[in-house]
């Protein structure tokens, strides 16, 4: 059991204090923010995750969980001191690291003792090195600190089953020491199998990027091969699941879509290209993963467009899903911001429903209407747009549907909802690389 303190508690950062807590030690989440750690403290979960609400109970319960916004003090109380904060990106493509340096600041102020720093956030490979060289400059004679990077793997909608049950643990470091203390916080996790892989700070670093820009290779890729279907009479469901079947191409990340989207993905494949462009190392992929991703999210509005095969002015068009895929509540980077701009651009009216991100994108959008109930915002429309793997987009009640749209077309980018069923009840649809029926 070792004393933590996670700076940042966000998406990453409050799902792994949990989790550390969950796995027996003693974590105090930090926040500059403190209107969420007051909601933390009365029990409020500011973000939608599933599973995390009960975990979260469970570990304050059993006094192994706190919150503070006091960091200072929250670092001086603890032995590893994890720096979960945003690292978003800037106008220029790389990570905005002011975040993660006003923490590095706040740390060396409260470094009485031996202590642990570690990087959850995605940074910029050689941001340990950096972090190493500016602690060891400030530091007092004596005082002795070692540095982890241990970047996270954690999918939005599945982040605590992530967390709780990860493919795979990385522990960049040059330290024995903070090896075996890092070792120790994921303890339960090598009861049986060990997914503790022990590398230096500069390999963790690359491959947390190499890992999130393949998968979003990857999605590019089937999104294009997808694309492709549609001209030549191919059905991507099958192509993605023949290739699925294949061990080396494995059957996931092979959902064609609107684009991918979140908080990772983009910024991720963004700050890779920008590492590359200053090594003068060509990473031609990644390019062409960003761009078939700016391409796709595009082609949605057109592929509305062509449906109704009309002009979008005075249209009302319900736009079902609004976070960047289901299970979240998070907004970031979501392929329904791209739609919503196409459609009001084209004078369209946009009646949006998502199941809990409605009050994330009214922080975008103030001048679309939100409804809480999807058949509210089908009502009168001329065309629906399903843009997230919502399970309730799935289970649509289409005769009811066809009653109350004024006009009868279907965007399905996620491919979730039956053919056979929308051609019976007359329907013009339209999804991604799919043989129509
Ligand atoms: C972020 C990055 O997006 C991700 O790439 C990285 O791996 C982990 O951090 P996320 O948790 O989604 O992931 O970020 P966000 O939801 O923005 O949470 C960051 C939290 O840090 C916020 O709650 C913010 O208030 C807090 N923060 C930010 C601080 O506590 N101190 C700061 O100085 C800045
Ligand atoms: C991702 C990585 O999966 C995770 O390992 C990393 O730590 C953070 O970034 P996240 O962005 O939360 O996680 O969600 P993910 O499930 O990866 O989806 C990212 C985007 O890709 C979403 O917009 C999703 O809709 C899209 N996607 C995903 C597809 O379009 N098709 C797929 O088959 C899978």
């Amino acid at each position: 059991m070792r004393n933590i303190t996670i700076i940042g508690a966000g998406y990453v950062g409050l799902v792994t204090g949990v989790g550390l807590a969950e796995f027996g030690n003693k974590v105090i989440c930090v926040d500059i923010d403190k209107d969420k750690i007051s909601q933390l403290k009365s029990g409020l979960i500011p973000i939608y995750e599933p599973g995390l609400e009960e975990i979260i109970k469970r570990n304050v319960k059993s006094e192994r969980l706190y919150f503070s916004d006091d960091i200072s003090l929250s670092i001086q109380k603890s032995q590893v001191i994890i720096i979960a904060v945003g690292t978003p990106q800037t106008s220029e493509g790389d990570a905005n690291m002011e975040y993660v340096n006003s923490v590095v600041r706040a740390i060396n102020k409260n470094l009485k003792d031996y202590k642990i720093i570690c990087t959850k956030s995605t940074v910029p490979i050689g941001t340990g090195g950096r972090i190493i060289k500016t602690l060891s400059n400030d530091f007092e004679e004596g005082i002795d600190f070692d540095y982890v990077s241990n970047p996270e793997f954690l999918r939005e909608g599945s982040a605590v089953k992530d967390f709780l049950w990860p493919d795979r643990i990385i522990i960049g470091t040059t330290s024995d020491k903070a090896y075996e203390i890092m070792c120790d916080i994921y303890k339960p996790l090598y009861i049986n199998k060990n997914p503790i892989k022990h590398t230096t700070v500069e390999t963790a670093e690359m491959i947390k990027y190499a890992s999130n820009s393949f998968l979003a290779l990857k999605i590019s890729y089937i999104n294009e091969i997808a694309n492709l279907c549609e001209t030549v009479g191919a059905d991507i469901h099958d192509v993605a699941s023949a290739m699925g079947q294949d061990g080396r191409i494995s059957d996931k990340f092979l959902h064609p879509g609107p684009g991918f989207g979140g908080s990772c993905f983009p910024k991720d494949l963004e700050s890779l290209i920008a590492i590359s462009k200053e090594k003068n190392i060509p990473m031609e992929t990644l390019s062409a993963a960003k761009k078939a991703n700016i391409n796709q999210k595009a082609k949605m509005g057109t592929k509305l467009e062509n449906l109704i095969n009309a002009s979008l002015k005075g249209k009302k068009i319900a736009v079902l899903g609004l976070s960047f895929k289901a299970n979240t509540d998070d907004v970031r980077e979501s392929s329904s911001i791209d739609m919503i701009e196409f459609i009001l651009s084209k004078g369209g009216i946009v009646s949006a429903y998502d199941p809990i991100a409605n009050v994330s994108m009214l922080k975008l959008f103030k001048n679309i209407s939100y409804f809480d109930n999807v058949y509210d915002a089908i009502k009168g429309a001329d065309a629906l747009v399903v843009m997230t793997e919502w399970n309730e987009f799935r289970a649509l009640d289409l005769p009811r549907i066809k009653n109350i749209m004024k006009n009868a077309f279907i965007l399905d980018t996620r491919n979730i909802i039956n053919m056979s069923e929308l051609s019976k009840l007359g329907f013009v649809y339209d999804n991604i690389g799919r043989i129509k029926i």
